[in-house]
């Protein structure tokens, strides 16, 4: 039988929301589950690679194979992901990272005082971005994650952050997105569309995925 299609290969994936903390008792994040990360490490590893999984906070328990880092916040992924780069050959981002974060941390519990109450955010590092811009030989695949237009903003992910290949999921489609045990995707690279998949299992999403990663891995290098 041919060698799996990763065999060999150092492939890091990002998985699960980021929770960034207002107070010792609050934080903002977002719907990630962490499923669609979490399969496609697991099919990594069944394709052979050698495969980390740098994960936000989730209920799942780490797949067979893989070896777990967690972390909280989009400072402690950035951070992470920064450090293990150099020993990648491929970086999967699934991870919903949170786009701004409180300017400050409380010390202690916000007391409610007014009737509304605003809160400033700031930024916070963009990962893909920040590894896009200088990635060597590193095999970059990020995700989109839209409501509306996603072909277009899936592409200008693509270009902005100089991905390799862009996996565009509209969240609001039945049966695909946040939480679910399915999702809907499309690929795309510079040159236009590779893959247009159904509704599937993540599981099967993320096996199809990996097979279209090896292939174009493999077939670069
Ligand atoms: O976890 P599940 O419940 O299974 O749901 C799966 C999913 C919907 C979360 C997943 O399929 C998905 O789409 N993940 C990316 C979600 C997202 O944050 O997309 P985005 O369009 O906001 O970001 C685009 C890309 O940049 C992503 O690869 C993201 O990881 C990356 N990014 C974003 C912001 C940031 N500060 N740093 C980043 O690296």
């Amino acid at each position: 039988s041919p060698a799996p299609v990763l065999a060999g290969t150092r492939v890091l994936v990002t998985a699960g929301p980021t929770r960034e903390p207002l107070d010792p008792v609050r934080y903002l994040s977002n719907r990630s589950s962490g499923k669609m990360g979490y399969a496609i490490a697991e099919a990594a590893a069944q394709a052979g690679a050698d495969t980390v999984l740098v994960s936000g906070p989730t209920s799942l328990p780490c797949p067979t194979g893989v070896r777990r880092i967690n972390v909280m916040t989009a400072a402690e992924m950035y951070q992470t992901v920064m450090q293990l780069k150099e020993e990648t050959d491929i970086l999967i981002k699934a991870a919903a990272v949170a786009d701004y974060q409180p300017t400050q941390v409380a010390q202690s519990k916000l007391k409610k005082s007014g009737d509304t109450m605003t809160i400033t955010l700031e930024r916070t590092p963009d990962i893909a971005q920040e590894v896009g811009s200088n990635k060597g030989s590193l095999f970059l695949v990020g995700f989109a994650a839209e409501t509306d237009d996603l072909e277009e903003h899936a592409r200008l992910k693509l270009k902005k952050k100089n991905l390799d290949l862009v996996v565009g999921n509209n969240v609001t489609e039945p049966g695909a997105g946040f939480d679910g045990d399915t999702n809907i995707v499309t690929v795309w690279d510079a040159a236009g569309e590779v893959l247009r998949l159904p509704r599937l299992s993540k599981a099967e999403v993320a096996q199809r995925l990996v097979t279209l990663i090896g292939e174009r891995f493999h077939g670069r290098n």
